[in-house]
């Protein structure tokens, strides 16, 4: 065994008294995956240092409203790679995406077709859509936690003083068919804050931070899974570019200009609108 094997494996065998197998488990992959990266790339001394200062510096970035931390793991596409394993809820279900940084406040409960764009700077749009399970049974109570960013690409904790606390933000209970609405604008295509580290590494990198237009749902049912995921704005610019890797097929939808005018005046909407459909499929736990 050559020196450097050793080391990897004296490091490994140092986990030998760690009572919860689980996390001798990960240690000791997390110890012999670094060991052999560090081996692959020769990493240099230099480095090494360069990359603690980084996550030193990504640690500090982190507020009670900013998470550098969940953002690296997005823009590494390891978030995605987490959903990709374990987000699968079986054939027929809606796909889940990554959960990003911004679900960090509680969303205000509203009333079914309420609007969650408290500002009203955007183009509005109605949300629509029904909750069943795999066999088609709808799912009356399901609740559905909404929250996007305003037209200008920014999230409520992003701008407190200036957005108004739960502006974007919606929780809502289906009703006893399933089935749920609201009101919100299109969303827009934004980027993700590139102030901080993770900025600083997609520049290095020569990479865009834009995520494409979205909203984001957690999904939850009783005696199912909840699913977390988004609605992407079709059409719309990044689609195939997004900066964390997050966008699915299925999850884009058409923000169509509709007319029906029993909906529109039910919503309070001029005639026509825009309207996006969302079914959400959840499976049972
Ligand atoms: C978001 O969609 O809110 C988001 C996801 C990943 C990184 C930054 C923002
Ligand atoms: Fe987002």
């Amino acid at each position: 065994m050559t020196t450097e094997d050793a080391v990897t494996v004296e490091a490994v065998e140092s986990l030998r008294d760690t009572a919860d197998p689980r996390l001798r488990e990960l240690l000791g992959a997390l110890i012999r995956h670094l060991h052999a990266y560090a081996r692959e790339t020769r990493l240099t001394r230099s480095e090494w240092e360069a990359a603690v200062a980084f996550l030193t510096e990504t640690g500090r970035t982190c507020t009670d409203t900013r998470q550098e931390f969940v953002m690296l793991s997005d823009v590494l596409g390891l978030s995605t790679l987490m959903e990709t394993v374990h987000g699968h809820g079986g054939p027929g279900t809606t796909e889940s995406t990554v959960l990003g940084p911004f679900h960090m406040t509680e969303s205000p409960v509203r009333e079914l077709g309420a609007d969650i764009d408290l500002v009203g700077t955007g183009e509005p749009c109605v949300i629509s859509g029904a909750v069943r399970s795999t066999d088609g049974t709808p799912l009356p109570g399901a609740v559905l936690d909404v929250w996007q960013a305003d037209p200008h690409g920014h999230y409520d904790v992003q701008q407190p003083g200036h957005q108004p606390p739960g502006n974007g933000r919606g929780l809502f209970t289906a009703d006893g068919e399933g089935r749920f609405r609201f009101r919100t604008c299109v969303p827009s295509a934004y980027p993700i804050p590139t102030d901080g580290p993770v900025g600083a590494l997609l520049k290095a990198t020569g990479r865009h931070p834009y995520r494409p237009a979205h909203i984001h749902f957690i999904v939850s049912a009783e005696g199912h899974a909840p699913v977390t995921t988004h609605i992407f704005v079709a059409g719309g610019e990044h689609l195939d570019s997004d900066a964390v890797f997050a966008v699915r097929e299925s999850l884009v939808k058409d923000f169509a200009a509709t007319d029906d005018p029993a909906l529109a005046e039910e919503l309070g909407m001029p005639n026509p609108f825009r309207h996006a459909r969302f079914d959400v499929v959840l499976e049972r736990a």
